[in-house]
């Protein structure tokens, strides 16, 4: 019997077990509008956060704080997320989900304001992990920057890298697709990153900073 490449991704989507506190994030995601990681993106940030042994990370969209409540399980007790979003109420959503997961408030720094304004404020090699999942026009610059905010060893991890599975479909034109195809290319190409794109969730791309 063939095997399907479609079972196989339900399948994994399906296996992580959210407790209430994911769930009730999720929910207010849905309540304010705001897309949150699929489960399986979830278990993987976890275990990317846990894995990188980060002890400081930045993330680039907070939501309603599914993804931060995800990378925030994996990192280390001493460890501090900082979060931006250009949205007050989602960044508000995303406060009470680290509360009710018990997650002290000086592991958290949560940032108002827009990426492209706040990400060049912040200190050049200081970070362990940046997690990309805001707005697809401003990813190349974010991913720029995310460069230079990355310590040697520190890993890039793009959400949504497949654009919602339209990247590898050469007619879809649309703006945000091309901005990923070109995304994809940009850490492909540069020389200080080793890159994997995985196809969990809508894409996952994964890149890891080496010596120049
Ligand atoms: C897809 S949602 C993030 C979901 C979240 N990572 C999660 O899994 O729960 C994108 C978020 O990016 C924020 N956002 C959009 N454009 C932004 C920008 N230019 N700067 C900062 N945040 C932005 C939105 O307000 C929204 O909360």
């Amino acid at each position: 019997m063939a095997a399907d490449k479609h079972s196989s991704w339900s399948y994994t989507e399906g296996l992580p077990d959210e407790d209430d506190i994911l769930l009730r994030a999720r929910e207010r995601s849905h309540e304010l509008g705001v897309s949150p990681v699929t489960p399986a993106v979830g278990a993987a940030l976890t275990v990317l956060a846990a894995a990188s042994k980060a002890s400081t990370a930045v993330e680039v969209g907070a939501g309603a704080g599914v993804s931060g409540v995800c990378l925030l399980r994996g990192l280390g007790r001493q460890a501090v997320l900082t979060t931006i979003d250009a949205d007050v109420d989602h960044l508000r959503a995303a406060r009470e989900a680290y509360a009710e997961a018990g997650i002290p408030t000086n592991r958290t720094r949560t940032i108002s304001g827009r990426a492209s304004d706040v990400l060049p404020r912040l200190t050049d090699r200081a970070y362990d992990l940046v997690f990309l999942d805001a707005d697809k026009a401003g990813l190349p610059g974010y991913v720029e920057q995310a460069t230079r905010l990355l310590k040697e060893g520190g890993m890039l991890i793009v959400n949504d890298a497949l654009d919602q599975d339209r990247v590898p479909e050469p007619a879809v034109r649309e703006a945000s697709t091309t901005t990923l195809r070109q995304v994809g290319r940009l850490v492909r190409e540069n020389e200080t990153l080793v890159s994997a794109l995985l196809p969990t969730g809508t894409g996952l791309l994964l890149a890891v900073k080496q010596r120049p």
